[in-house]
């Protein structure tokens, strides 16, 4: 028998209803919709507005639409892997919570958390289990209600955050078509610059956090952005180089979307023309690991994906944490 590839045979996704945009923010805190677009590109992002529905929420809409559009029986499938940093808890996983409402009741389930890189860790976790033999239908979701842990009078942080979720099937094939390679990496070190400061076990949640607000995301955007540009640019570089891909021959290159300047650069160092480059950041702002599989999610509703076309994803969060991935599309969109 051939070699056991993973193939993504379908795509779900889903976004709040509530859309918060550039002038109700600039309502909120002292910034405007020029200095937004300007330095980072968002216009908008989609809101769970309702306080008692979590991350759960949205990670199990995703998966409904993804059963319904793939019409895989729930029962088949074996696993579900969730990327998330804003799970309903700390424990139990969002993953085991999104499988039970989603009537995947075979499925073993647990989280992932990689931050913004998490859709691509969780997948390539996923496509190790499928290429083993031991798997041949696992669910991949990502959902994140970011707006839980946003500080809506941070001007620095509250412009750039989304909800929503995305999910994808992911299958057994022995034809040359699937998720063909990935390079992830991370570096502790990065922790001082991007974290959630309280509510783990190094600092509990006391009344004292909750007074300085360290229960949403600190960021230094600076440093952020400087290691991104580089790290996201070095590894899509690499994982081209190692597969022999030019430019010339990607239908796509699909990056995270924190910043349309980041992602301008990255391409630059790809030597990826516009046209080629997914970018919505402009209508969901940064969905953290949702953010790849909902452009994966917009893509195949315009049914713009065929059977064929050479992908590379990549991915830059909190650790930190990086990595891109190269995938040969499986399927023409429907
Ligand atoms: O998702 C994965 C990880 N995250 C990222 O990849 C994000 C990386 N970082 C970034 O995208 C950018 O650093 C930000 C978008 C977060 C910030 O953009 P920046 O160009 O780095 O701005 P800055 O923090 O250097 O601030 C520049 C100025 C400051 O004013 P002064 O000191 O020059 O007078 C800020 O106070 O812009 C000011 N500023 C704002 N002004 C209007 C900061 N936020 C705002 C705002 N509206 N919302």
């Amino acid at each position: 028998m051939g070699k056991i590839n993973a193939v993504i045979t379908g795509v779900g996704g889903y976004v709040p209803d509530y859309v918060l945009t550039n002038e109700e923010l600039s309502r909120m805190v002292d910034t405007t919709d020029e200095w937004i677009m300007t330095r980072v590109g968002i216009k908008e992002r989609h809101i769970l507005k309702d306080k008692s529905l979590g991350a759960s929420f949205l990670g199990t809409k995703a998966v409904e639409e993804l059963v319904k559009k793939t019409k895989v029986n729930p029962l088949d499938v074996e696993a579900v892997i969730c990327a998330t940093s804003t799970s309903d808890y700390v424990f139990p996983a969002t993953a085991a919570l999104i499988a039970n409402n989603a009537g995947l009741k075979n499925a073993f389930a647990f989280d992932v958390q990689a931050a913004c890189t998490g859709f691509l860790v969780a997948l390539t976790n996923a496509t190790a289990f499928i290429e083993s033999g031991r798997y041949k239908k696992i669910v991949v979701v990502a959902c994140e209600k970011m707006s839980y842990i946003t500080d809506y009078t941070d001007r620095s942080t509250c412009p750039l955050f989304g909800d929503g979720s995305g999910a994808v099937l992911v299958e057994a094939t022995t034809e040359n078509i699937g998720i063909i390679d990935s390079v992830l990496q991370s570096n502790g070190a990065g922790e001082p610059h991007l974290k959630m400061r309280a509510g783990g076990s190094a600092c509990p949640a006391s009344h004292e956090t909750v007074d300085k607000k360290w229960h949403t995301v600190y960021q230094e955007g600076q440093a952020v952005f400087k290691h991104a540009v580089t790290d996201m640019s070095d590894v899509s570089v690499a994982i081209m180089e190692r597969n022999q891909l030019t430019a010339d021959d990607l239908a796509w290159f699909i990056p995270h979307q924190a910043n349309l300047r980041i992602i301008d650069a990255v391409a630059h160092r790809m030597n990826v023309g516009k046209e080629k480059i997914k970018i919505n950041i402009e209508k969901y702002g940064n969905t953290s690991a949702v953010s790849i599989p909902l452009c994966l999610w917009e893509m195949d509703n315009e049914r713009i994906l065929h059977k064929g076309d050479k992908i590379v994803i990549s991915a830059f969060g909190a650790g930190f944490t990086w990595g891109a991935m190269y995938i040969i599309w499986g399927y023409d969109s429907k």
